[in-house]
């Protein structure tokens, strides 16, 4: 049986589905709840053209359900990405990179014009931060970039065993203070070695879509 939490993940992807112009190319995070929108767009045969994908595991769902899948370089430009967060604020601020496919993510949040993202109740917070902050590092400077995050008031945990698609390694910073973050995110890219920071407040989302017992909430 669907847990809550799951039950609204599926209704806020749903309600994702009713924001898909039909026929077009979308981008596609990655995750458990994107995996539920893969699913209603399987069980909807040609509402898509195509899919842009942000990981190997979405790439493999979506040709599982018999999409096609094609690379964003040979798109003119792309009008919706529909992702998942960890972390969302009412401002729409995002924290993303539980699943590790952050760098992906963000290109993909960066090139589309219209940015969806589907998360259940129990993601939506007041301030970032109780979910540690996932940041994709080169391997060879991953302790330099962990003292500077320390040094910032961090506390980075390495994912060991983890290695992302582009081949790099996750730092999942706890007990990081997110006051303001657009600064925070525009002062750790600033760090060598750092790669993507799964802050996503530059760009945040366009469209907050939170499946709850009571319905789907816009935010
Ligand atoms: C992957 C992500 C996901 O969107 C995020 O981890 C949420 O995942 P789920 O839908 O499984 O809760 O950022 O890198």
């Amino acid at each position: 049986m669907a847990t809550d939490a799951e039950a609204n993940k599926r209704r806020a992807a749903l309600a994702a589905l009713e924001l898909v112009p039909s026929g077009v190319t979308i981008g596609i995070g990655t995750g458990s709840t994107v995996n539920l929108f893969i699913d209603a767009l399987a069980a909807n045969p040609g509402r898509v053209r195509s899919a842009v994908s942000s990981s190997q595991a979405s790439t493999a769902r979506l040709r599982a359900a018999g999409l096609a899948v094609v690379e964003l370089n040979e798109l003119p430009d792309l009008a919706l990405y529909v992702d998942g967060a960890d972390e969302a604020t009412p401002a729409r601020h995002l924290i993303k990179g539980g699943g590790g496919a952050l760098t992906r993510e963000k290109i993909l949040a960066a090139a589309a014009q219209r940015f969806v993202c589907i998360i259940d109740d129990t993601k939506l917070v007041t301030t970032l931060g109780r979910f540690p902050l996932p940041i994709e590092v080169i391997p060879m400077a991953r302790t330099l970039v962990a003292r500077q995050l320390t040094a910032r008031g961090g506390r980075p945990l390495w994912r060991q065993g983890f290695v992302t698609d582009n081949g790099n390694y996750i730092l999942d910073v706890h007990d990081l203070s997110i006051a303001d973050p657009v600064a925070l995110e525009r002062e750790l890219n600033q760090i060598t070695g750092v790669v993507t920071v799964g802050l996503f407040a530059a760009r945040p989302a366009d469209v907050l879509l939170v499946g709850t017992a009571q319905g789907v909430q816009t935010r």
